[in-house]
């Protein structure tokens, strides 16, 4: 049984493979119609989420399994006191496998130790996202054929975007991948990141705060938007929350081929103005998480 907590904890061959499996259930989604009939999904999210969790149940409906869904910490007996672990016992007694968002650093770790089923971290506080990793590497794949030979730009809160250090995990173990990280001092890269992979691996990077400046250089742009519920001061988030705002006018300079992705949910800082660029790969990104999160599921629960 296995968990995928980080997304080390998948090998580049088997992101080759889950990719794969995501392009063939998009040319074939019949074949996987009823793939998981039987099977049931627990979502636990205790933090709030749009995508990612509806985008787990949607994949699970459209492998033929069953859902158990707990989308607000306060109706489930966590109010009440009850720990990670004990939760994770409970609900392997009930699902075949479970997707959990917390806001804590590490609980799904701990859930998917006391689990007797696979456990997928959903996003865990300001650390890690690996699903969401898996939507922006299928992105790129369809987008720009490879995931080496590329300058990879991430603008925004590089501090607390757990997107972006998982990103930036997966990419570290491609040839060629140059990081430019454009943020306020205050949301630089956490140096848990820098240190134990950029620099670990001596992968070229430049830090800046300027986002015109290196606009002409990237292949890929991935916006992110400052994490507000991680800030311990609201004067704080309100003097940095609008740092960066993509405009068309900001794009002159970009590549004509230039990739641009966020996460989302996005609040302010790429104008709306953007999204009828060619080149805004957003809203595939999202659809793409539904395609991969199947593929995880197949892979996880060894379905054939
Ligand atoms: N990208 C992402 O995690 O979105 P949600 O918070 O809506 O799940």
């Amino acid at each position: 049984m296995r968990s995928v907590i980080d997304i080390l904890d998948l090998s580049v061959e088997e992101l080759d493979e889950l990719v794969a499996c995501a392009n063939d259930i998009i040319a074939n989604p019949d074949k996987y119609a009823h793939k998981c009939a039987g099977k049931k999904l627990a979502t636990l999210f205790f933090e709030p989420s749009t995508r990612t969790r509806l985008s787990f149940e949607a994949a699970m409906y459209e492998l033929g399994g069953n859902v158990l869904s707990m989308s607000d910490a306060k109706s489930s007996s966590a109010a009440k006191g009850e720990s990670v672990a004990d939760t994770a016992k409970t609900i392997s007694c009930y699902a075949d496998i479970i997707a959990m968002r917390h806001p804590k650093e590490g609980a799904p770790l701990v859930a998917s130790l006391n689990a007797s089923v696979p456990v997928i971290n959903a996003g865990d506080g300001g650390h890690n996202h690996p699903t969401q990793t898996l939507a922006d590497l299928l992105t790129i794949s369809r987008e720009k054929g490879r995931f080496d030979n590329i300058t990879v730009g991430f603008c925004g809160d590089l501090k607390f975007g757990r997107t972006v250090h998982s990103l930036i995990s997966a990419l570290s173990r491609y040839e060629n991948v140059k990081f430019v990280l454009i943020s306020p001092e205050e949301l630089k890269l956490p140096s848990y990141v820098k240190k134990d992979i950029i620099q670990q691996n001596n992968l070229e990077y430049v830090q800046t705060t300027d986002l015109e400046a290196v606009m002409p250089e990237l292949d890929i742009l991935y916006m992110t938007r400052v994490q507000r519920e991680r800030f311990f001061n609201e004067e704080d988030y309100l003097r940095l929350k609008d740092s960066y705002i993509l405009t068309p006018e900001k794009l002159e300079n970009a590549k004509p081929d230039l990739t641009i992705m966020h996460p989302l949910p996005r609040v302010n800082e790429i104008s709306v103005a953007v999204d009828e660029d060619p080149r805004a790969c957003y809203f595939k990104q999202v659809l793409n998480g539904k395609y991969m999160r199947m593929a995880l599921i197949l892979k996880l629960l060894e379905v054939k």
